[in-house]
């Protein structure tokens, strides 16, 4: 039997390369070998009150974005989440022994409440319980996800363990965060701090489908420094951001010679930057080429969208099934 695996990305906008980086790319070098669900989190985005009319347009922006990146509808099953209503009774399931002090102490939930006071609505707090449902409904083992998520698979875990716990039932599997090269990755933004991120100012996100001159326009204004006033001087977080950037698209030869630059303090930021945005462009065009091609075969996308639910629904509802018998509900 090959491990289950699952993933998803909200349609809260264009994907970016730490989109790319810390998931889509693995969907792709996973979906060969292993049994893949991966879906579009649309209910997660609603933790935002998206406007009704850009929610749709939203979803399709994600499903074009991933089948750009790689991801097969042969091999792998494709779905919306809200195409499933097998999650929502699941996530209900889960909340019933999901507690408000632990969720309330989960680092992205603590974040929000600084950052939007006005909107700290019960979702938002039961955010983990959601995607631990989307996870544990197919029982999956392995989560292709960036850094950012290592907390809410820790809860995805707990939630798992105590259900089979209290059920004394061996149903849920603990599923772990994976990355096929090993370290989970944070892309860094071109703000100079934190990560790449769609709730950022889009100036400092690269976005799978940023041209050329978009690419050239937002990479030349880039956070950097003064410059090194001596030898193998430690980078400030805005150069470091650049060089990690540059390990993700540029020759090792490039970035050994800027490196060797920078140690002698001879480093002229805007070749650096000229050079990551020609690597970036040629790194991203056959995404964005694809992205072009596929954003106008609306019948395509249909059809990928209802052939994944239809397979997805089946691996729900068989864990659901499991669930409400263990849980005590019967027919008459
Ligand atoms: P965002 O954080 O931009 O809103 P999502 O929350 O929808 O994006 O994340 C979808 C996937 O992309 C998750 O697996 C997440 O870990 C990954 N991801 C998002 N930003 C980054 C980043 N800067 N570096 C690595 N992975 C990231
Ligand atoms: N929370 C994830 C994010 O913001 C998206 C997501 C929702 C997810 N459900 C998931 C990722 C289940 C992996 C598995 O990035």
């Amino acid at each position: 039997m090959k491990d289950i695996v699952v993933s998803g990305a909200r349609p809260t906008g264009n994907l970016h390369l730490g989109n790319y980086l810390g998931a889509l790319k693995q969907f792709v070098a996973m979906q060969d070998s292993y049994n893949c669900y991966f879906f579009i989190a649309d209910y997660h985005s609603l933790t935002t009150h998206p406007n009704p009319k850009d929610l749709h347009q939203g979803v399709k922006t994600v499903l074009v974005e991933y089948l750009a990146c790689g991801v097969d509808p042969e091999k792998v099953t494709l779905y919306l989440q809200s195409d499933l209503v097998q999650i929502p009774e699941l996530y209900l399931f889960l909340n019933m022994h999901a507690y408000v002090g632990e969720l309330e102490r989960v680092p992205t939930f603590k974040e929000k409440v600084r950052t939007q006071p006005d909107n700290v609505n019960a979702g938002l707090l039961t955010y983990p319980t959601l995607m631990a449902a989307d996870i544990l409904i197919h029982k999956a083992t392995k989560v292709p996800v960036g850094k950012d998520q290592e907390q809410h698979l820790e809860l995805a875990r707990v939630y798992a363990r105590r259900f089979n716990y209290l059920y004394g039932a061996e149903i849920f599997p603990e599923p772990v965060a994976f990355n096929m090269g090993n370290d989970l990755v944070k892309v860094p933004g071109l703000n100079g701090a934190g990560k790449m991120s769609k709730s950022d100012d889009e100036s400092t996100s690269i976005f799978l489908k940023d041209s050329a001159k978009e690419l050239h326009k937002k990479i030349m204004r880039a956070v950097t420094d003064t410059g090194p006033t001596m030898e193998n001087q430690p980078k400030t977080e805005g150069v470091q951001n650049l060089f990690t950037l540059m390990s993700y698209v540029s020759d090792p030869e490039a970035i050994a010679y800027f490196e060797t630059e920078y140690n002698a303090m001879r480093i002229r930021y805007g070749d650096m930057k000229k050079q990551l945005a020609e690597d970036m462009n040629t790194y991203l065009t056959p995404i964005r080429e694809k992205i072009e091609e596929l954003s106008h075969n609306d019948a395509y996308l249909k059809r990928v969208a209802e052939e994944g639910a239809a397979k997805a629904r089946i691996s729900a509802q068989n864990t659901i099934d499991e669930v409400r018998a263990i849980v005590g509900f019967k027919s008459f």
